[in-house]
């Protein structure tokens, strides 16, 4: 059921549109190896996780969701989506091979914390495609978002809405990445477009990526 996304989900309003402001400052970003007890994350709110899955366990993760996106064109036309060039899925059942991976990923991510969305958000980016600087709905989305990071090595920005420091992360092929709390809220990101995915200087070839994103809700307001 791959456009009740919108319905559902409401990708409309998934998104905060991010200030026009432009970054300043350039911030520092302390990259992690997974390292930890599952669930341990340290205070800064941004992980990475390189190697997470193995070129095995990816191939798994591709071939299962593949057969959904085939049927499945590129968006490229909505000039106000925060996506350009995607298409995109929710998937609430998975194999006996990839099941235990995306259990991985919600250990590593959510320990015993806030109840997590079964419905899993992939979102495959074309090679011309790109994300624009938003911050996920806090109506719809909890405190943390896990996004296995396939296909394609590819640059993630954090701009801080309010003072502009910038933080960019390399997410290397098959790496998660996590982000909760202040960079979750605070901080817009950002997938860059092959033009501008460079990296300490160096270009980063941005190929065609697909995303593995998992959420967990929101507080419930009583
Ligand atoms: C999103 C998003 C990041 C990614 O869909 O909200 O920011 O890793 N995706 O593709
Ligand atoms: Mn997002």
């Amino acid at each position: 059921m791959a456009w009740t996304i919108r319905s559902q989900l409401g990708r409309v309003s998934l998104f905060v549109k991010a200030k026009a402001a432009r970054p300043t400052a350039l911030g520092t970003f302390e990259r992690r190896r997974f390292a930890g007890a599952p669930g341990a994350l340290p205070p800064v709110g941004l992980r990475v996780c390189e190697e997470f899955v193995s070129p095995r366990e990816e191939q798994i993760l591709l071939e299962e969701v593949e057969p959904s996106f085939r049927k499945l064109k590129y968006q490229f036309d909505h000039w106000d989506d925060a996506i350009h060039g995607y298409r995109e899925i929710e998937r609430e059942k998975w194999g006996a091979e990839a099941a235990p991976l995306l259990h991985r990923v919600c250990e590593t991510a959510f320990g015993t914390g806030r109840e997590v969305s079964p419905l899993i958000h992939v979102l495959d980016l074309d090679a011309h495609g790109y994300i624009k600087p938003h911050v996920d709905s806090i109506k719809f989305c909890g405190n943390t978002i896990a996004g296995l990071s396939l296909l394609s090595t590819c640059i993630m920005r954090f701009v801080h809405e309010r003072t502009a420091e910038q933080m960019d992360v390399l997410l290397r092929r098959r790496s998660l990445y996590i982000m909760w709390d202040k960079v979750r809220y605070e901080f817009t990101h950002e997938i860059l477009k092959n033009e501008e995915s460079y990296y300490e200087g160096k270009h980063i070839p941005r190929s065609r990526r697909i995303a593995i994103i998992s959420r967990n809700f929101p507080e419930e307001k009583t």
